[in-house]
């Protein structure tokens, strides 16, 4: 118990000043420190250096002010530090887990530099600590046991000064952030169990362990970097070569139609111009252009229209095989598979019924197939806008996305399509009223003249007459009063009429399934 008298004269002081302190606050705490010493105080530490002239201020007289300020952060700090008497005694400095007030207490210089010796043990772990090593605390140089464990200090542990703690038995500078200390460092590390430096930083297999997890870090970040990049670079290939395939930039056409000249010119329409022209690959395309100047949304539809088209597929409509999207051309590009169209052919060469008969049952197939599985797309069957591939199989061609006719104006288009493929009578150039002179002339001669009805060149025999009569009969109906009957009807009643021929019938209705 050597120790034990210093210890009391010690706290003799504290007693002596401990007036009426129950509760301890920060802010309490600091208005104490801001009042000066009481005017016994002089005398009271004279007699307490009287008694022990070990005291740590003894030799410091001249400094009163500070000594009676770290009398008064003492008695602050033993009473947080839940000591059980702290007018006898303080052992312990525990501050574990009080982040509020270590940093407060660490601040302190004065107080630290008056450690009380009877201060044996001190506890700052887990209180977000960061910075420098809190190299005040190691001027208590009595403690057994010091915690820093918990924190976010960096830097150099001052190693000497923790060697010269000769009375220092338990350490713990664990989960840390302090720079690595070599070889030095060695006679101290064996001075205390390693649980001492977990993760502190000081030790080389702290630096080994945490840059094994930076490079691992770093080479999962790296490969899975590289793997977003190489699927980046996937999806745009992709889609250029979606786009390489169905979209054809206005240079690829210019080129194709020989820079959309005169010579590959075939039609020219209000809001529709038609090309030929012959794709880098040998493919033979017909080009469907509109220019002007469009705005995104309609760009944007056409697009979608455009790929609803790419999935057209029926032997008798042409088939769509891409489109050109640009802020003043737009087109759609369609295999070209004809060699004339319905009305060059007619006129050229006057074919026979059963030729004809083959045309248009082609002409109604298509047209059935869009209205059944379709409704959206619209069509225009007019002779001159109907091509003939070289098999004499009819193609519709003009196939848009966004049906803007009516169904009356459909039914009458077809009717006269059929009029006019039996006939051979251009309308507008025959008949003064265009189309309803054709109308109004079938009607007149219908059905006592039919015979005059019929393209003379055409020679049809008496079963074949017999059919044509029904077809101009369902024909002239559709034609010249379209808005009785429907889409759906007439191709119905065309159906019937065509296939009176069994040979014919046979044929067509094997075809008619195959939509490819
Ligand atoms: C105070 O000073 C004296 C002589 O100057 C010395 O012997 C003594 O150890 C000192 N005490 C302390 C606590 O430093
Ligand atoms: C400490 O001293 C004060 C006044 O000097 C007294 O009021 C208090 O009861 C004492 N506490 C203990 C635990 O002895
Ligand atoms: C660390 O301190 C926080 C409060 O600051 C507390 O919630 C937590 O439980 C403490 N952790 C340990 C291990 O004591
Ligand atoms: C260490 O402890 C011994 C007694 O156990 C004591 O005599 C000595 O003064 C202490 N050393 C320091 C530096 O406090
Ligand atoms: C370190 O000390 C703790 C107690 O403080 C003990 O449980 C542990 O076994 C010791 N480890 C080593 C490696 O000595
Ligand atoms: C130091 O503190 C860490 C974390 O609180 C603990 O795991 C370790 O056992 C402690 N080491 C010692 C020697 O007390």
């Amino acid at each position: 118990m050597a120790s034990a008298s210093p210890l009391l004269l010690t706290f003799f002081c504290f007693l002596l000043l401990s007036f009426t302190i129950l509760t301890t606050s920060p802010s309490s705490l600091i208005e104490e420190l801001n009042r000066p010493p009481p005017p016994d105080f002089a005398a009271t530490v004279a007699a307490n250096c009287a008694r022990d002239p070990s005291l740590r201020y003894c030799n410091h007289s001249a400094d009163l002010p500070n000594i009676y300020k770290s009398t008064v952060v003492a008695r602050h700090l033993c009473v947080e530090s839940r000591n059980p008497d702290c007018n006898r005694s303080f052992p312990r400095i525990d501050l574990r887990s009080r982040p509020n007030l270590a940093p407060l207490y660490l601040s302190f210089a004065f107080f630290w530099a008056y450690c009380p010796s009877s201060v044996l043990a001190i506890d700052l772990a887990n209180n977000s600590l960061a910075g420098a090593f809190p190299s005040a605390i190691l001027l208590c140089t009595h403690i057994l046991s010091l915690d820093l464990s918990d924190n976010t200090l960096a830097g150099d542990v001052p190693v000497d000064l923790l060697s010269n703690l000769h009375n220092l038995s338990s350490l713990n500078l664990s989960y840390n952030h302090f720079s690595e200390c070599g070889s030095d460092c060695a006679p101290f590390f064996r001075l205390f169990n390693s649980s001492s430096f977990i993760h502190s930083g000081l030790r080389q297999e702290d630096h080994r362990h945490s840059s094994e997890i930076t490079a691992t870090v770093l080479l999962l970040t790296g490969v899975l970097a590289c793997i977003f990049f190489l699927l980046c670079i996937v999806c745009v290939l992709v889609r250029r070569r979606k786009g390489d395939r169905y979209q054809f930039t206005t240079e690829a056409l210019w080129e194709a139609t020989r820079g959309f000249g005169e010579s590959n010119l075939i039609r020219k329409g209000e809001k529709e111009d038609l090309y030929v022209g012959r794709l880098r690959n040998g493919l033979q395309i017909e080009v469907h252009v509109q220019r002007g100047r469009f705005s995104k949304a309609f760009r944007k539809a056409f697009e979608e229209d455009c790929r609803s088209l790419l999935r057209l597929r029926h032997r008798n409509l042409a088939k769509v095989i891409g489109w050109c999207n640009e802020r003043e051309l737009l087109a759609v590009v369609v295999q070209m598979a004809h060699i004339c169209s319905v009305d060059e052919w007619l006129l050229l060469q006057s074919p026979p019924w059963k030729q004809r008969l083959k045309v248009l049952m082609g002409v109604v197939d298509g047209v059935c197939f869009l209205e059944e599985h379709w409704p959206r797309v619209g069509y225009d069957i007019r002779t001159r806008s109907i091509s003939l591939t070289r098999e004499i199989e009819p193609l519709i061609s003009k196939v848009r996305v966004g049906n803007s006719d009516s169904e009356s104006k459909k039914v009458r288009r077809l009717g006269l399509f059929v009029l006019e493929l039996i006939a051979n009578k251009r309308p507008r150039e025959i008949f003064e009223a265009g189309e309803t002179g054709l109308i109004e002339w079938v009607k007149v001669q219908f059905p006592a003249q039919v015979k005059k009805l019929i393209d003379e060149k055409m020679k049809p025999t008496a079963t074949a007459l017999e059919q044509i009569r029904q077809i101009i009969s369902v024909a002239l109906e559709a034609a010249a009063d379209a808005s009785s009957s429907t889409m759906s009807h007439v191709c119905r009643l065309l159906r019937k009429a065509c296939a009176v021929d069994q040979e014919i019938h046979k044929q067509t209705r094997s075809r008619s399934h195959k939509h490819y």
